[in-house]
């Protein structure tokens, strides 16, 4: 094999038999949604930094990445699923472009230039195709810790934690936390490196300080939506959110925390107490803290009522010029909704395979058939023009034991609407690259 060398904004790479990310991902590292003026990516993170004060704020990082950096600094076992070729971008055997920001972390402890950061960013990982997934989206981590030998203080450690926490603002929202902070079995104390009341207090300091954020973004959105055309505000649910116990490899004990909207529960970031590991790698092994990561285009969804992820990439004046109010929050008003386009495709997966995952779940067969690969020929063919692709149907051949897959995939602009010429074009093209790639037969 010939595998070429490559440059991603001057900067070279070899790249070699791990290569899998495509050029239409490549391209849109330049495009920095959140740091372009008005962006709502953009004006999301503002909003998140402005509950920060006093923090590092790094926006700029480069998206490609160490396998390193993205796993082993954070502990991630070897065979974790995260570091599948079908779950992430890489460059080659040992270069990936960030699956999440948590793969800075590392680094900016070791830089150890003030005692909380935040990395806003763009991540990339392969998944499905629909309104609320795109392979590139972005991420802020926060992080804060407290010296254990800090020459200025003169009490304990957890005294100074609380005295930090006493001066947070307050809220007086109730917000559901029914579990222990810590659970020797699911969420365990660190007891080599921390005491229990330690940890109750940076538990205290993480979960207001994000239920802070949280509850503004709910406010401003709220405050937006309160048209004449909408319910009376005192019709409208409250806000509810929910911690929940949650598992990381770099968080110990962790925690999701949930918002009611719309009837189900969003997880909006994970969160957790920095593993010591990680701070004593970084040369800092007299530090402790808490760190969370949040999905910015989920918080800006909400925030502004956008319906769809893909608008985000949108270069259309129609959606960018509802957001450069500075300062003011808008309700997205959404451009004409452009019909659906529904086309089928079905196929034999190559080889044979036991019954697997099931509609809706992960379709992943021994044969090396993934279904985030048949997601990724959409996107690749149709690029913004594809708004959802979903496995309609599966079933194995009762003799053959060959399995056969039916995916429904919905062709639809944003901007215009599609020519039946157009969408059959992208759906022929479609059904070509996945026998040509994927080995397929289509039936
Ligand atoms: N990196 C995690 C994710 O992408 C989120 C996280 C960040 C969790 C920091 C704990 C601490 O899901």
């Amino acid at each position: 094999h010939n595998f070429k060398d490559i440059t991603i904004e001057g900067r070279p790479y070899k790249t070699d038999s791990w290569m899998n990310t495509p050029a239409s991902i490549l391209s849109s590292i330049p495009r920095r949604l959140h740091l372009q003026p008005d962006h709502p990516i953009s004006l999301t993170r503002q909003l998140i930094e402005s509950h920060f004060p006093g923090f590092t704020y790094h926006n700029d990082l480069f998206p490609i990445v160490s396998v390193a950096q993205n796993f082993d600094s954070l502990n991630f076992p070897p065979d974790h699923p995260g570091r599948s070729r079908t779950d992430t971008y890489y460059i080659n055997r040992d270069t990936v472009l960030r699956t999440h920001t948590s793969a800075h972390q590392a680094d900016t402890f070791r830089a150890n230039e003030n005692s909380g950061f935040l990395i806003s960013a763009d991540v990339y990982r392969r998944d499905a195709v629909d309104r609320s997934h795109y392979p590139v989206f972005h991420q802020m981590e926060g992080a804060k810790t407290w010296n254990r030998n800090d020459p200025t203080s003169h009490s304990t450690l957890a005294a100074q934690i609380w005295a930090d926490v006493a001066a947070l603002p307050t809220h007086s929202m109730q917000v559901s936390d029914p579990s222990p902070t810590i659970d020797p079995e699911h969420n365990p104390l660190q007891s080599a490196h921390h005491t229990a009341e330690e940890v109750e207090a940076m538990a205290a300091h993480l979960k207001r300080s994000l239920e802070n954020v949280v509850i503004s973004i709910f406010t401003a959105a709220r405050a937006a939506s309160a048209s004449p055309s909408d319910q009376p505000p005192q019709d409208r649910e409250p806000l509810q959110m929910r911690w929940v116990t949650a598992y990381f490899p770099f968080t110990s004990p962790s925690w999701e925390l949930e918002v009611l909207w719309q009837d189900t529960w969003l997880e909006v970031l994970g969160c957790g107490i920095i593993s010591h590991s990680i701070l004593s790698a970084a040369d800092q092994p007299s530090r402790l803290g808490w760190a969370f990561g949040v999905g910015l285009e989920r918080i800006a969804m909400l925030l502004f009522s956008i319906p769809d992820i893909r608008l985000f990439w949108s270069k259309d004046p129609r959606f960018l010029s509802q957001f450069s109010a500075a300062g003011e929050m808008k309700r997205f008003v959404p451009f004409s909704k452009h019909p659906a386009c529904f086309k089928d495709v079905s196929f034999w997966v190559k080889g044979t395979s036991s019954a697997a995952g099931g509609l809706g779940g992960s379709v992943s067969g021994e044969g090396g058939f993934h279904e985030n690969d048949v997601m990724e020929i959409a996107r690749d063919v149709a690029g913004d023009l594809v708004e959802d692709v979903r496995l309609v149907d599966e079933f194995s051949h009762p003799k053959t034991g060959r399995r056969s897959l039916c995916y429904r995939v919905n062709y639809r602009s944003l901007e215009r609407t599609l020519t039946n010429v157009e969408s059959n074009e992208l759906h022929e093209r479609f059904r070509q690259q996945l026998v040509e790639r994927l080995g397929v037969e289509l039936r």
